[in-house]
């Protein structure tokens, strides 16, 4: 008999997978505090877990994990060199996300380019009849979005972005030209010299030594002064402080968060009272449908590596 410990709750879903197969107990914990999960993980033989830090203290005194099975796709809270050390394999959603993360984008491209929180106040607040004298709304029909980072969710970013008649580019220097414009759009070699052009910008890769600040303050200076900028990869990857300062000096037209440098962010966080920034909790995978895939596949992934089976596809080659 297995022994599975889900840190954070997951969907009723992947639990009943559990619930069906005999050759697993599992145990549910929503205490994420480090010190509790040390000594909490022992003994279990695999982990699922949301975006709690799984540090190396917490791997070593997990003697008997095999894998650890992320609901979801980004592993930057997994300490990778010890889960290498300690020989345990790494999985992840890799089918589940997508499609939610894209609608996101999509939600706040249209939310920032519409004012929805002008437009909707206008009405909320009795102010219909000054609809007329509000800031002006953009399209975002025959735009330039770049999608930085072309992986699961960039591509899926850019079937839907064809739908709205855009014209894509993408920034990813590890997928051949070929590749992009297979799937209908033109790679930009460089970065910094693309961002002129760009009516809107949303960013896909993963955070790393490479990505972390990637985008600061002189990036966005190089940024159209009507260019929405959205980040629903991974906080650190915008220079926040930087964004705020950019927002505010009208650099760009305005920015979409799902995620932050540090979660939950300070009250303090000078873009939680920025007009210009719309943000979310990190819930752009926070769908019913979402959630149900996520719940299913890290356990499935988890019942999977047990029988041998598990697709190489979900396994971080580290
Ligand atoms: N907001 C959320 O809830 C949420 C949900 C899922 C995923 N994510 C995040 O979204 C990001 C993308 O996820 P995915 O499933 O598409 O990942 P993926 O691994 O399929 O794709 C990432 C892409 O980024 C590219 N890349 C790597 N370094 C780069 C760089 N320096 N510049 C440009 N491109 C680079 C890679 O070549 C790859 O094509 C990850 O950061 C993930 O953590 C966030």
């Amino acid at each position: 008999m297995k022994k599975i410990l889900i840190i954070g709750s997951i969907h009723n879903h992947g639990i009943d997978l559990l619930k069906e197969n005999k050759n697993f107990e599992f145990e549910v914990v929503d205490n994420t505090d480090a010190e509790f999960l040390k000594n909490k993980i022992i003994g279990f033989d695999a982990v699922s877990v949301r975006t709690s830090k799984i540090s190396k203290e917490i791997i070593n005194s997990a003697k008997n994990l095999k894998i650890i099975s992320r609901h979801g796709v980004g592993y930057d809270n997994i300490d990778l060199s010890a889960i290498k050390d300690n020989n345990i394999t790494l999985a992840i959603t890799a089918t589940a996300n997508a499609q939610a993360v894209a609608e996101h984008v999509l939600f706040m491209l249209f939310n920032i380019a519409k004012r929805n929180n002008m437009y909707n106040d206008s009405v909320k607040s009795g102010k219909f009849e000054e609809r007329t004298k509000l800031p002006k709304t953009i399209e975002l029909w025959n735009k330039n979005i770049l999608i930085a980072g072309f992986g699961r969710i960039g591509k899926c970013l850019l079937k839907k972005c064809k739908g709205l008649e855009m014209n894509i580019f993408v920034y990813d220097p590890f997928i051949s030209n070929e590749e992009i414009e297979k799937l209908g759009g033109a790679k930009v070699e460089n970065l910094e010299t693309s961002l002129g052009k760009m009516d809107a910008i949303s960013i896909h890769m993963p955070l790393n030594d490479k990505t972390n600040h990637l985008i600061d303050y002189d990036m966005i200076k190089k940024m159209k002064k009507n260019c929405i900028l959205i980040n629903a990869a991974r906080g650190g990857i915008i220079n926040e402080e930087d964004l705020n300062k950019a927002l505010n000096e009208n650099l760009i037209f305005g920015a979409g968060l799902d995620v932050f440098e540090k979660e939950p962010p300070s009250l303090d966080n000078p873009l939680l009272k920025n007009d210009k920034a719309f943000l979310s909790p990190h819930s752009a995978v926070f769908t019913e449908e979402c959630l149900s895939r996520m719940g299913i596949e890290t356990i499935q992934n988890i019942i999977d590596f047990f029988e041998d089976n598990l697709d190489n596809s979900k396994i971080v080659k580290i």
